[in-house]
């Protein structure tokens, strides 16, 4: 079983399990990440091993700094200041890659691009330490609900790997947005910690939305975030046997028979939302509920990456990821 160390107190032992090509779990702002050095194919391929995770599938580098950014990747003037915006911070950038730069080929998939982002944090203080960007992914097993405590991931994966680093509950609760740039274009590939409208502000162009040719982030497909229990959206009415996931202050009728129940933010809040929604889920989950009824939740801000994570929940179970 893993062991759990709080953030002060696990820096050396975090380092040493790095260094022989072990994977660590530790808290970034988004969620728990499963950290392995990037630059060592043993260490990465057991990322892939704990997670069950598709080798297609590639994983974001984090960087302690923007000059380490730059020794992996190549960067055009917009993510550049995008990067000097909001890093350290929720956001993905996806480069052209240097050659060189001893990035192991898995943790791209083989591709020329690479996505790249700096944590807040512990996360931030153990890359420097370390020397050497970390792979990592969410800390879950492929295609389950992101972990955004330490016990969340030492329940999914702690039989798997050896230290879970405790740094309380994530708080933004969602994976980093995922953006790049396109020519004249900016891409949004996956919505999440920092809202669209954020980095537009800072762009001064629109996102586009949508996948260009072929598949930009795999993660994107298919079923994904998915808690055993089917999930239904948009409920205006709970259901026998549904756990309710409520928002705000008006109930889906028939809300004092759910068999458990969550609210998401009570004053309608959409970051606390964010926080709490993968906690929430993984609760509802564990009622017993044969499915998880969600309330209608605004798209606006945050509103766009939560309703992504639940659309992709409610998605038909394949085994894609
Ligand atoms: O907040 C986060 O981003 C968390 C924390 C741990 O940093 N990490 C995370 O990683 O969510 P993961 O592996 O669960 O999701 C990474 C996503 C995947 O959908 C993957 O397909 C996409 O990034 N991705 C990675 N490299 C890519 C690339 N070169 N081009 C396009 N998409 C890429
Ligand atoms: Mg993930």
């Amino acid at each position: 079983m893993a062991e759990i160390l709080a953030v002060g107190e696990a820096m050396e032992r975090a380092l040493a399990l790095l260094e022989g090509g072990d994977v660590v779990a530790i808290p970034t702002e988004t969620v728990y990440g499963l950290a392995a050095d990037a630059t060592n194919g043993i260490g990465v391929s057991r990322i892939f091993e704990a997670k069950g995770r598709p080798r297609f599938n590639p994983l974001i580098a984090h960087v302690a700094d923007i000059a380490m950014a730059e020794r992996i990747a190549v960067f055009d003037p917009l993510s550049k200041r995008l990067a000097e915006a909001f890093w350290p911070g929720p956001l993905t950038l996806v480069l052209p890659q240097r050659s060189g730069n001893g990035i192991h080929p898995l943790v791209t998939a083989g591709l020329d691009t690479i996505a790249l982002r700096m944590p807040r944090g512990f996360g931030g203080e153990l890359i420097a330490r370390l020397g050497r960007p970390l792979a990592a992914p969410s800390a879950n097993s492929s295609g389950r609900i992101s972990a955004t405590t330490a016990e969340a991931v030492a329940t999914d994966l702690g039989a798997k790997i050896r230290l879970v680093v405790d740094g309380g509950a994530t708080p933004v609760g969602l994976e980093s947005t995922i953006v790049k740039v396109e020519g004249e274009d900016l891409r949004l590939l996956r919505p999440g910690g920092v809202a669209a409208g954020d980095i537009e502000a800072v762009a001064g162009i629109k996102l586009l939305r949508g996948m260009a040719a072929g598949i930009e982030a795999p993660g994107m497909l298919a079923s994904h975030y998915a808690p055993g229990a089917a999930v239904r959206l948009n409920a205006g009415q709970v259901a026998g046997g549904e756990a309710l996931l409520a928002f705000g202050k008006r109930r889906a009728g028939g809300w004092q028979d759910a068999i458990a129940l969550r609210n998401l933010s009570e004053s309608g809040d959409l970051r606390e939302a964010a926080t709490n929604l993968f906690a929430h889920l993984q609760a509802l989950d564990q009622s017993g509920a044969t499915t998880i009824a969600v309330e209608p939740i605004p798209f606006d801000g945050l509103g766009e990456a939560i309703n992504d994570r639940l659309f992709r929940a409610a998605a038909p179970r394949d085994k894609a990821d």
